[in-house]
């Protein structure tokens, strides 16, 4: 071994031993005679002194050491004087006095300064990730996840769930985003899909027998990315046979309460609350409602209609909505404030931001439109006081829905009103259906296996699909059946989803003929899963995690790129290795494909 201990691991009871330890050269304060050196490993950082009498040539080199330097050092480890302990480390009350310096690698002059890492820019950082990932901050963050797995898959375990791996090479699944694909050498002009999740996988391995199946799995989805999505990104995902939603929502709590005891000494109150989709949505515009602050929105058609302002009068006339919250406080906010707000609620797609301000009466360009009563009525119903500034926006509810969700979440932000802690919920009754606008089709909510709630089979069953109008003028018969879907929800984001799946093949065609999926088209895309649902597939059902979300949340980061030792930015590339990259013309004509774009830059053709 080249050292006895990590340097974080030095305590007051090694004071007067001799030992080596060994790591990169953090921070180096030259004072001529006595020079300091920070030593970094994962285990954390000691102060080691070079001091001419003890170190002898050893000073000498000392004086070369820079940052990032690998160096191990042997020598013996002394209280340090009264007044330089550091309490903020568990090494602050020792130091080594070197006797002997070994350097066992040099580092070139860095990109950047590593102290200063936040503020180096994420490009540069992402692109020198080894540098990045020296970090305590970032190396803290892939222990706990290591922690976070370690703990789900011992949980699951002793729940007698099996871990097993399904292909990457695979065919599409339909979770609704784009697939990356992978072409075949071997069958030219054919393609693999990388799998957006192990849906199809899981489910047959129910048809299989294997009943409590679990797998830590990379998933690939190619879609529009943020902080909290990346197309590359681990799933905890779970399927149980013989089960209904409960004993899923059961095993998850457990899991959760187990998870941040285990992790964060937390205790997690279970049962988590619920709430219906439609619910969460009156009250929090979205279906993952950050349940840490309350400043719900309240629905004002009623109070609306009885005034005679244009803008939400013509929203309600054309199936809109008028909904609105309470900025608590905000009645002092100049006009220039107030436009900045409109302008953000703009930026999320409202076409303006109509307001109220409660200040000796209403104060409001649109005040007049509005009899003294109404106006009080919309105080009372949104609890506003003098002080407050009431903030409508009239819209299509998908708008309304969405503007006022990110307007609440702002306003939390602003207005300080995020409680610490975590709050999780259930969302529960999800529509089976939606209508897609631009298709002109529905989708499915979650995915196409997803079961329909049991009192709304026979309904479903039981529907003419030949009938030319029911798809337009009576959509509802469709957008009223409830899946047996669920999300779980973490202080604002969506960590997972899940639902029971059909295992019945008249339902199964159903679902099909109402996503006008034709039984070709079904048997091309996942004909293996019907065939194998035709074989006895016991009732089944599962759920996936996302587990860089969930880990990000357990460390306080705010994108789960820092819980990703190597993530990709905003166009999906990669810049360590940079990766996506043009290949060989050679590897190309073996997989029989063409682009325009390299023959382009190959000067060829
Ligand atoms: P779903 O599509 O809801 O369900 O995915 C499950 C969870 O995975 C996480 N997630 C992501 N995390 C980071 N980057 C992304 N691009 C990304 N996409 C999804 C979310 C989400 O809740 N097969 C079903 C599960 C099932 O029915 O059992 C599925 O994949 O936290
Ligand atoms: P206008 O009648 O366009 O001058 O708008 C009067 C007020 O209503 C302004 O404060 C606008 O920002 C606001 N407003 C305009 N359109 C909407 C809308 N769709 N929802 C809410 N407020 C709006």
């Amino acid at each position: 071994m080249i050292r006895d201990k990590g340097c974080g691991e030095v305590r007051e009871t090694d004071i007067g031993s001799v030992m080596t330890i060994a790591g990169w050269v953090f921070r180096r304060r030259d004072h001529g005679g006595l020079i300091f050196v920070d030593l970094r490993d994962r285990s954390g950082i000691c102060q080691i002194v070079f001091s001419p009498d003890i170190a002898g040539n050893s000073h000498e080199s000392a004086h070369d050491l820079r940052a990032e330097y690998v160096i191990a050092v042997s020598g013996e480890i002394r209280k340090r004087p009264e007044g330089t302990e550091n309490p903020n480390i568990p090494t602050g009350l020792v130091e080594m006095y070197v006797r002997k310096l070994d350097v066992l690698n040099e580092a070139s002059p860095l990109p950047y300064n590593m102290e200063e890492a936040a503020d180096a820019g994420e490009a540069l950082r992402l692109k020198h990730r080894y540098l990045d990932l020296r970090r305590p901050e970032m190396q803290g963050n892939l222990i706990m996840r290591h922690r976070i797995s370690k703990v789900v898959r011992d949980y699951l375990n002793e729940k007698g769930f099996l871990e097993i791996e399904t292909p990457m090479l695979t065919k599409s699944t339909p979770e609704g985003a784009r697939d990356y694909l992978v072409p075949s050498r071997m069958n030219p002009g054919h393609f693999y899909a990388l799998p957006q999740s192990p849906q199809l996988f899981k489910q047959i391995l129910m048809v299989a027998g294997l009943e409590k199946y679990f797998q830590i799995v990379k998933c690939f989805r190619d879609e529009d990315l943020r902080a909290d999505r990346q197309p590359e990104f681990t799933q905890i995902d779970i399927e149980m046979s013989f089960v209904d939603r409960e004993n899923i929502l059961e095993l998850i709590e457990g899991m959760m309460k187990n998870l941040f005891k285990s992790v964060l000494n937390i205790d997690i109150e279970t049962p988590f609350q619920r709430l219906g989709f439609q619910e969460s949505m009156d009250r929090f515009g979205n279906d993952k409602p950050d349940l840490r602050f309350e400043l719900e929105l309240k629905d004002m058609a009623d109070l609306a209609e009885r005034g005679t302002f244009k803008v939400f009068l013509d929203a309600l006339q054309t199936g809109g909505m008028v909904k609105a919250i309470n900025g608590k406080g905000m009645a002092n906010l100049s006009r220039k404030e107030i436009d900045t707000l409109t302008a953000e609620a703009q930026s999320f797609g409202a076409k303006g931001l109509a307001w109220i301000k409660v200040k000796n009466g209403f104060e409001s360009p649109i005040a007049k439109f509005f009899p003294e009563d109404i106006l009080k009525g919309m105080a009372e119903r949104l609890k506003a006081e003098d002080g407050d500034l009431m903030l409508f926006i009239a819209d299509k509810p998908k708008i309304t829905y969405d503007v006022l969700s990110r307007m609440r979440l702002e306003l939390g932000k602003r207005l300080n009103l995020i409680q610490p802690g975590y709050k999780f919920a259930w969302i529960t009754d999800f529509p089976l259906l939606e209508w897609d606008e631009e298709e002109g089709r529905f989708q499915a909510m979650h995915h196409p296996f997803t079961s329909p709630m049991d009192d709304d089979i026979e309904k479903m069953l039981s529907l003419n699909l030949s009938d030319p109008e029911l798809f337009t003028a009576h959509r509802s018969l469709f957008t009223d059946i409830r899946a047996k879907a669920y999300d779980i929800v973490l202080n604002g984001y969506e960590i997972g989803g899940g639902s029971i799946r059909i295992h019945n093949q008249t339902v199964q065609k159903r679902m099909f003929e109402i996503l006008n999926i034709t039984e070709e088209d079904a048997r091309v895309k996942f004909g293996f899963l019907l065939d194998a649902l035709q074989f006895g597939a016991p009732p089944h059902g599962g759920i996936a995690l996302g587990l860089d979300r969930l880990v990000m949340l357990m460390v306080g980061a705010t994108s789960i790129r820092d819980v990703i030792a190597f993530p990709k930015t905003q166009k999906a590339f990669c810049m360590m290795s940079g990766a996506p990259s043009i290949v060989e013309p050679k590897q190309l004509r073996e997989l029989h494909i063409k682009t325009d774009v390299i023959v382009r830059e190959q000067g060829s053709d």
